[in-house]
């Protein structure tokens, strides 16, 4: 048996990496020479050195994926999808490599980080096997003496923009589907979690795809990512981050009718009735904020719990929290890591502040914490927050940390009511052993993933995506693969008509 790989050895064989462009198969510095430093959010060490890139690099970027699409479109689509499947086995070979370089630049937890970089092998073997599945459709024509069908076909260049928090699995859910309809693509990663998506941009030349298919230009939102979405070579964005950004990002893409898909974060009520399985409730309600310390899109970020359990199902989850280890993200033993960056730490404890000015009554946690090694001091504990209404800001806006308001209620209408009463509507989660109360609260609530007695549970097989402000377009499941696609309506006259010319056929 081989010794356990201790925590500072798994640094250790990160530290001091150089990362370019990936641009045509080929490293690239950005054109301007210049580079920035990533940090490792548990030991505040820079750790590698990343490209800069601005409009300049952003053409070069596009122009490779250009005159990569003639050659991948008309690729077969049998033969794409077996790129796909060998990319996923690539991809499992070197997942825990993967995720140790997630866990390097965004701190949460190995457990997941290395759990997220194997399963997203599956979004690429799924869209793989769909890739020669995507069939047209004979319609039988209302015209005498027409043959009429359809095609669907790619788009062309497709820009991708993705956030901190899971980098690597949220680009599988673009990507995978992008692909296999025949898209080329340029991804621009968070500056502060680029490493990885360049990583796993190397295995796409070592597994045969052709150059230029996939590339990869790193910096800042402003300096790479606005030039990318205005480019007039990208003919889609897919994006996810914040409502913020995504709004921007929508605004840029309307000047040139690009159509984008956006998924946009949350404040996704978790919904817990009187006559639920408690223990699994109080489970899942944990599961669904303090896990990856509160740093996800479908952070369950309001609970929402009968008058007549509140109390005591308060205090049961106040002692789940008390017992989560804070610790370093490399470590089997910890639950709780630090917050990936520092804007977010802080946005983290502003959140923590207005909760309470605005008078909720802060139940547990929501401390600064040291942690032994952690320099970075991006430490908070979870927090738990009573005492909430449906107007404080706390109850409304994303704070995407372990950040826990709880609202209660009398009866299912005021459940629904307060529930729907949001801006956002990315996730739901409802706990009850009433099976009609399950439905009747599945059809209402306002959301893209409905969630019973369960939380946090998505695949590659199911839809995903957001109602109202949380987002616009959908990933994962079959139909993902139409949000890269578009429809050719093909007219075959089989007689020919020589019928008056001057109205409409
Ligand atoms: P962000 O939305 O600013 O950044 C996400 C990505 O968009 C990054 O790659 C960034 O460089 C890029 N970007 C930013 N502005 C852009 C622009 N104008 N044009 C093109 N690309 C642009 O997110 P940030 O600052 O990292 O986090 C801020 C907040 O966003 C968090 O506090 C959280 O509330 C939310 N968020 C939501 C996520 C989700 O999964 N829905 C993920 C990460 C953050
Ligand atoms: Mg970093």
């Amino acid at each position: 048996m081989t010794a356990p790989i201790s925590a500072a050895e798994r640094r250790a064989r990160h530290t001091g990496r150089i990362y370019r462009n990936l641009i045509g198969g080929t490293d690239q510095p950005a054109l301007s020479g210049t580079t920035f430093p990533t940090q490792d959010p548990f030991t505040g060490e820079t750790w590698a050195d990343i490209a800069r890139s601005d409009a300049a690099d952003v053409d070069a970027a596009v122009a490779a994926a250009k005159s990569a699409f003639p050659v991948w479109s008309a690729m077969r689509p049998t033969e794409r999808g077996k790129l796909l499947v060998r990319l996923a086995e690539a991809i499992e070979a070197k997942a825990e490599f993967l995720g140790e370089v997630e866990v390097r630049d965004n701190g949460k937890l190995l457990a997941e980080m290395s759990g997220q970089t194997r399963y997203m092998a599956e979004w690429y073997r799924y869209f793989g096997g769909l890739a020669d599945k995507v069939e047209g459709a004979v319609i039988p024509s209302d015209k005498a003496g027409i043959f009429n069908f359809t095609l669907h076909e790619p788009l062309g260049v497709i820009a991708m923009i993705t956030p901190w928090n899971s980098p690597l699995l949220l680009l599988a859910w673009k990507l995978a589907p992008a692909l296999a309809a025949g898209n080329t693509v340029v991804v621009k990663p968070s500056e502060f979690t680029s490493a990885s998506t360049l990583e796993f941009g190397r295995l796409f030349d070592s597994v045969g795809f052709p150059p230029g298919v996939m590339n990869v230009i790193t910096g800042f939102g402003a300096e790479a990512g606005a030039p990318l979405v205005a480019h007039p070579d990208v003919a889609k964005v897919a994006f996810t981050g914040s409502d913020i950004a995504g709004q921007k990002i929508y605004e840029s893409a309307a000047r040139s009718i690009k159509p984008v898909s956006l998924e946009l974060g949350g404040k996704s009520p978790n919904i817990v009735f009187a006559d639920a399985d408690l223990d699994a409730a109080v489970m899942g309600v944990v599961s669904g904020i303090f896990a990856a310390t509160g740093q996800t899109c479908i952070a369950g970020s309001r609970l929402l719990v009968h008058k007549d359990i509140a109390a005591d199902f308060t205090a049961r989850l106040i002692e789940v929290a008390k017992s989560a280890r804070i610790g370093d993200p490399m470590d089997a033993g910890t639950h709780v890591g630090p917050v990936t960056t520092l804007p977010q730490f802080e946005k983290v404890l502003s959140y923590i502040a207005i909760a309470e000015a605005e008078g909720a009554t802060r139940a547990w946690g929501g401390n600064r914490v040291q942690v032994e090694g952690g320099h970075a001091n991006q430490f908070v504990e979870p927090a738990i927050f009573t005492n909430v209404t449906p107007q404080m800001r706390i109850a409304r806006e994303e704070v995407f940390g372990p950040v826990l308001a709880v609202l209660t209620f009398e009866d299912e209408e005021e459940a629904i009511t307060i529930a729907n009463d949001s801006d956002f509507g990315l996730a739901a989660g409802v706990w009850t052993r009433d099976m009609g109360r399950a439905l009747r609260l599945s059809k209402r609530l306002q959301a893209g993933t409905v969630w019973v007695n369960t939380y946090r549970a998505v695949s590659f097989t199911s839809p995903f995506g957001g109602y109202k402000r949380s987002g616009l377009g959908r990933e994962s499941g079959q139909d993902a693969i139409h949000e890269f696609l578009q429809t050719k309506s093909v007219w075959i006259a089989t007689e020919l008509s020589t019928a008056n010319p001057f109205i409409l056929r």
